[in-house]
């Protein structure tokens, strides 16, 4: 095999990202990556900051803000009155779970594919109210979307009171059937919360049309923001009961252009909110890219994972384990368990394989146990800075392991 590095260049747009050339990255969904541009909108709010804090801090800061969560209300087909920015899903799960008490014997319910943080804030919330945390067993590989339904649906009883709904899945990285699942929990009277961590930049979304409780979703992992910009969108009627971590500065306040459930949020005290405000640069930069703006770079996006995924299935013998429909950006593939692991597992253990193909093949992906070690799943992510050539590069090491 040719150990040339021509071989795993990203595409074209990838001069426009501070990424490695040596390393073919194929883990945006895991961080995100922001475009040098956008970095750049993002450090001159900085300086703005940083050259004349109490100007900006105290009245310049409300208009750049109020302008990035129009632009992002407008994106994600929603009301700018019902979004709040917050650093990252993680915050934004745990806001709604802190806000809210459960009663004893309540059933909050999760699922095996959530997110480690947000199954700890669920835990977190069922431990403190006397409540019992059921997760439901959703498959993987899979058929159909409305097998996730059954699953989910099973799992509830007369004493669900919330249920934790990924949009896109972290192990699997599948898209869920979050229409149907909000609309059939919140029949049944349960509260939704959907972790849309992955959503928004990855699916066209409309929140209006989902029209869960709560939603949140990170703006730093398909919108390409920089680190620390996430919002969390409560529906109207529920606003008086979500409460942020930190009670804002001008929590109280009335005043346009901000309503008292923003005003909570608005001024958490002094830190760098510059992620936020570069929120409306990293929307107009990554729609700008292509021709076809925003639907174009999903759309491309989605294509890359799903010819990828092919590749990956032919060269490791298997057949997709989840049908086209549920692939968003990103894609996991079983393979052959880990021989020998640690038990358990140390905090921070890196993956045999991932390390090897870090190390010996410049090919930055990760390995996931799921559902539990030794079984794992390779996850990749597709994004415009990637080409196909670079999955064809970790389709050809992957080949060639397997041979010897
Ligand atoms: C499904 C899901 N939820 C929540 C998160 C947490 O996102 P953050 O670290 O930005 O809070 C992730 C991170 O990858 C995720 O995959």
């Amino acid at each position: 095999m040719s150990d040339s590095l021509a071989l795993i260049k990203g595409s074209e747009f990838a001069r426009h990202w501070r990424l490695r050339a040596d390393i073919a990255y194929l883990n945006h969904g895991s961080f995100g990556a922001c475009p040098k541009a956008v970095l750049e909108v993002q450090d001159s709010f900085r300086w703005k900051l940083e050259s004349s804090p109490w100007r900006f801090q105290v009245i310049e800061m409300a208009g750049h803000h109020a302008a990035a969560r129009t632009a992002l209300a407008q994106f994600l087909h929603a009301s700018p009155d019902d979004i709040v920015f917050v650093p990252n899903a993680t915050h934004g799960v745990n806001t709604v779970l802190r806000s809210l008490s459960f009663r004893r014997g309540d059933e909050l319910l999760t699922t095996n594919q959530d997110y480690f943080a947000c199954r700890n804030a669920m835990e977190f919330a069922a431990r403190r109210d006397g409540a019992r945390l059921v997760v439901a067993k959703l498959p993987f590989p899979l058929e159909f979307p409305e097998q996730i339904i059954d699953a989910f649906l099973a799992a509830v009883t007369p004493r669900t009171r919330l249920a934790l709904i990924d949009h896109v899945t972290s192990p699997t990285g599948m898209i869920m059937p979050v229409r149907e699942l909000v609309s059939e929990l919140g029949r049944r009277d349960i509260i939704t919360l959907v972790d849309g961590a992955h959503a928004p930049g990855m699916v066209p979304l409309n929140l209006h049309e989902i029209d869960a409780d709560y939603y949140t979703g990170n703006c730093h992992k398909w919108l390409c923001a920089p680190k620390g910009a996430a919002f969390l969108h409560v529906r109207r009627d529920l606003q008086e009961q979500i409460h942020p971590l930190a009670i804002s500065h001008v929590a109280g306040e009335v005043a346009p252009p901000l309503n008292p459930f923003q005003h909570e949020f608005f001024w958490a005290g002094t830190r760098d909110t510059s992620a936020y405000l570069a929120v409306a640069s990293a929307l107009k930069f990554m729609g700008h890219l292509v021709e076809g703006g925003w639907p174009e770079v999903m759309r491309r996006n989605r294509q890359l994972a799903v010819d990828a995924r092919q590749l990956l299935c032919e060269a490791l013998h298997i057949k997709p384990p989840c049908p086209d429909e549920m692939v968003g950006a990103m894609a996991a593939l079983p393979i052959p368990p880990a021989a020998a692991l640690p038990d358990p597992l140390p905090p921070y253990f890196v993956d045999p394989l991932q390390e090897e193909l870090f190390q010996r093949w410049q090919i930055d992906v990760p390995v996931v146990y799921f559902p539990r070690p030794p079984e794992r799943l390779l996850r990749i992510s597709a994004q415009i800075y990637n080409s196909l050539s670079q999955y064809e590069r970790l389709a050809e090491v992957l080949r060639d392991r397997a041979g010897r």
